[in-house]
């Protein structure tokens, strides 16, 4: 086995979570943790930790680009990404999001790029932001054979009309139509519905309201599960996580450290060591690093 740049040993075969493993917790728990991924390295620490889906969010945009939103992710990034982290999530469902303008335009639209996220970006179902307005979008996506998650709330593609990124249903008029909304989705035949930023109280009575599962950002204890963006739980997003966000980790700061280490070690020449070079009697397999027939495939 090779393991040049980290590729990696096969894992052992996982049973895959599946769209009818994801609706029963709504009913036998426990609540569902969700995380998004965007490559295949963090997928595959992803999937070992347990997490039961894996999102390749549009937050890519915001995360991987560095863009100020999600608004200019394509189908084609989409499908990059999804194939990466297909390769390294065994176990966990995986779920990736819809770009803004590739489903609004029609329900045909819908289907189609649905198809390409799926034939094109190994994904196992889509996600799409919207309520009764996409009902038969969705419709038409869940009966060409696509599982469908919905969001609503607080809805990124929509960060424009809404003023910037606020805290939605606050109002009982809004907190009314989120339900409607959400009854809307289920009728459609969503598997699961996304409730971003909105008072716990109402992501309780929407979770109470629909027989599939709600999960949670930024919406309180109340959803049947939760997700959040990888770097924000991991301390990497540098001053800028959400306040609904729990840092787990502080790897920012690790990896700072760490790089600041190496590049003080390379400026010192005490980088690389002599147990960092290969010797002329090392064995073949040691000395093997032209080799990559073993990396951790499954497209
Ligand atoms: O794009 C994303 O990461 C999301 C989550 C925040 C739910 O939609």
């Amino acid at each position: 086995m090779n393991d040049l740049y980290g590729s990696g040993a096969p894992a052992a075969p996982a049973r895959k979570t599946t769209v009818p493993d994801i609706r029963a917790r709504k009913r036998s728990g426990p609540p569902l943790a969700m995380i998004t991924a965007y490559d295949f390295t963090m997928a595959r620490l992803v999937d070992e930790a347990g997490a039961d889906i894996v999102l390749v969010g549009d937050s890519l945009g915001m995360v991987v680009q560095g863009q100020a939103n999600t608004l200019a992710v394509t189908v084609e990034e989409m499908c990059y990404h999804g194939r990466a982290v297909a390769r390294g999530t065994h176990r966990a469902h995986l779920v990736g999001d819809m770009p803004f303008m590739s489903y609004q335009v029609s329900p045909a639209r819908a289907v189609e790029s649905a198809g390409r996220l799926v034939k094109e970006g190994a994904y196992e179902s889509v996600k799409l932001e919207g309520g009764e307005d996409v009902a038969e979008h969705v419709g038409r996506i869940v009966r060409a054979g696509i599982p469908v998650m919905g969001h609503l709330g607080l809805l990124p593609q929509s960060v424009h009309a809404l003023g910037g990124f606020r805290v939605q249903a606050r109002t009982p008029d809004a907190a009314a139509k989120i339900v409607h909304d959400a009854c809307a989705l289920e009728r459609a035949g969503v598997y699961a519905i996304v409730l971003e930023a909105v008072p716990p109280d109402v992501a309780a009575t929407v979770t109470r309201s629909v027989e599939v599962p709600t999960i949670g950002i930024g919406a309180g204890a109340g959803c049947d599960g939760q997700v959040l963006v990888c770097t924000d739980l991991l301390g990497m997003s540098r001053g800028h996580a959400p306040r609904f966000a729990k840092c787990y980790a502080e790897l920012g700061d690790a990896i700072v450290d760490a790089i600041t280490r190496y590049v003080g070690d390379v400026r010192a020449g005490t980088f690389p060591g002599p147990e960092h070079a290969y010797k002329p009697n090392d064995d073949a397999r040691a000395t093997d690093v032209d080799g990559l027939g073993d990396h951790n495939v499954r497209h």
